[in-house]
């Protein structure tokens, strides 16, 4: 069956919520970089190599490693999906900006995995495993439409994961003494709050050129939040669901949409 399709009948109903030009992107990820880089050399030696956590949480992280970098390595070639089949150049620049952050995101969870000496035939294995984000990732890159990728991948999946569920990642790593980590989840946190704030515009935009349309956003948002269910297995991560359920109906709910649970 031939899935469902949206277009925006007007175009000129969408624009990029950060204004960003070339230069100004290039400016930013400058500034952007300096300060991860300042932050990251306050690590001190043995931290940076994982020495100081527990093997029980080195065990226990792996699978959270894996959503990292799985999630992020997903996101380079869906957004590059997006951006290819773009139907209007505003949103194809959204999606390329994004595709160099993902980027950027992918290579400090590499290192999270290399440094925590993790080996790379074990990384696959960690995700392919119930209970992760497997599941939501695979279903996302078999899309081909630009306005179902976004609508799932930025507005529900990220507008979910971030930025409350990447505060909270960031403050139990620190706790336990994965530090590299902490430092890796806040310095995303603007790129991905930028990801969701173009991935709700776009939703906003639809809506409003046809609120005939907010149907099948309600299904892509059933969808998606039914592939990630597994990932609280079954009340194992409560409080974490509960987050991310709240972080996305707080944008989710004001344009109409309804709660999936
Ligand atoms: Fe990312
Ligand atoms: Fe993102």
């Amino acid at each position: 069956m031939a899935r469902k399709r949206l277009a925006l009948k007007d175009p000129g109903r969408f624009s990029d919520p950060a204004s960003l030009t070339w230069d100004r992107y290039v400016a930013l990820q400058a500034r952007e970089r300096e300060r991860y880089m300042a932050e990251r050399t306050t690590i001190p030696h043995d931290a940076l190599n994982y020495k100081t956590v527990s093997p029980q949480y080195l065990e226990r992280a792996v699978d959270q490693f894996a959503n990292n970098y799985y999630s992020e390595l997903s996101a380079t070639h869906y957004v590059a999906t997006a951006a290819a089949n773009a139907p209007f150049d505003e949103l194809k620049k959204c999606a390329l900006f994004q595709l160099a952050d993902e980027q950027r995101h992918l290579e400090m969870d590499r290192e999270v995995f290399e440094r925590a000496g993790v080996p790379e035939r074990d990384w696959l294995a960690a995700w392919e495993a119930p209970g992760t984000t497997c599941r939501f990732f695979r279903h996302l890159l078999e899309l081909e439409d630009t306005i179902e990728i976004l609508v799932k991948g930025n507005f529900v999946a990220e507008g979910a994961a971030g930025p409350g569920t990447f505060t909270v990642l960031a403050d139990g790593a620190e706790a336990r003494g994965d530090v590299l980590s902490a430092v890796n989840h806040r310095a995303r946190i603007r790129d991905e709050t930028r990801h969701i704030s173009y991935g709700r515009a776009l939703v906003k935009a639809l809506i409003d050129d046809d609120p005939g349309n907010l149907d099948t956003i309600q299904t892509w948002q059933d969808e998606s939040l039914r592939l990630f269910a597994e990932v609280a297995r079954g009340g194992e991560r409560q409080t974490w669901w509960e987050g991310f359920l709240a972080s996305y109906y707080k944008i989710a709910l004001p344009l109409g949409l309804r709660p999936t649970f």
